[in-house]
């Protein structure tokens, strides 16, 4: 799939096919994340792939979300911030959020390029999925993805914001390019 279709079809998704996907095709996603762009080159997150059906109804009832039940895999993300922490001190929470982040996406295209399904899922208790998972208390998580295969039922797409209401040029909220460019926003 093209980057560009990739981008614009991505949607979360909460209904998931009896199917199961093929858990080679999240791997390759996991793998995607690791091209991330990370401060100092220091790779600070960490994948754990759940396929145990055990393990799964409790991480659902860890974000009190039952569409997580309902996967047939989750990945659980999660930053180790030991070697940002001590390379960047003040800077590191931020750091760490946006590599996250940026990982992330990355995963969530390759997943959609692969025709799979998941959805975001940042509400949780974090201690309950530690002790679910084994995780190290100094460890974050940060997110869980539930993945499984889009249902035939299609999920409506989440309005966007238009692009004219959130760039600017050359200072906050200046919506003119000098000279006065009248572009189409689609030939872009
Ligand atoms: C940081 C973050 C946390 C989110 N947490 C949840 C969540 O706990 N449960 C949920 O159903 N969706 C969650 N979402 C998904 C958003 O609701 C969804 O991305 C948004 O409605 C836009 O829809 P789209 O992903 O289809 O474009 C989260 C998304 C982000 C980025």
């Amino acid at each position: 799939m093209q980057l560009e279709n990739a981008i614009k079809k991505r949607k979360s998704i909460r209904r998931y096919s009896e199917k199961k996907p093929d858990w080679r095709k999240i791997v390759k996603a996991i793998d995607a994340a690791r091209y991330a762009p990370m401060a100092g080159n220091l790779f600070s997150l960490r994948f754990i792939l759940v396929q145990d059906k055990d393990k799964i109804v409790r991480l659902k009832q860890a974000c009190q979300q039952d569409f997580v039940g309902k996967a047939h895999y989750i990945v659980v993300v999660i930053s180790d911030m030991t070697q940002v922490n001590r390379s960047y001190g003040n800077r590191a929470e931020k750091y760490g959020r946006q590599q996250a982040g940026a990982a992330i996406e990355n995963f969530l295209l390759e997943l959609e390029s692969q025709g799979l399904a998941t959805c975001w899922t940042g509400y949780f208790s974090e201690e309950q999925i530690k002790r679910i998972l084994e995780i190290p208390e100094n460890m974050v998580v940060e997110a869980l993805f539930p993945i499984g295969l889009e249902t035939k039922i299609k999920t409506k797409e989440k309005p966007k914001p238009d692009l004219e209401n959130i760039l600017w040029f050359d200072k906050w909220k200046n919506k003119y390019m000098k000279p006065i460019q009248r572009v189409r926003i689609e030939s872009i």
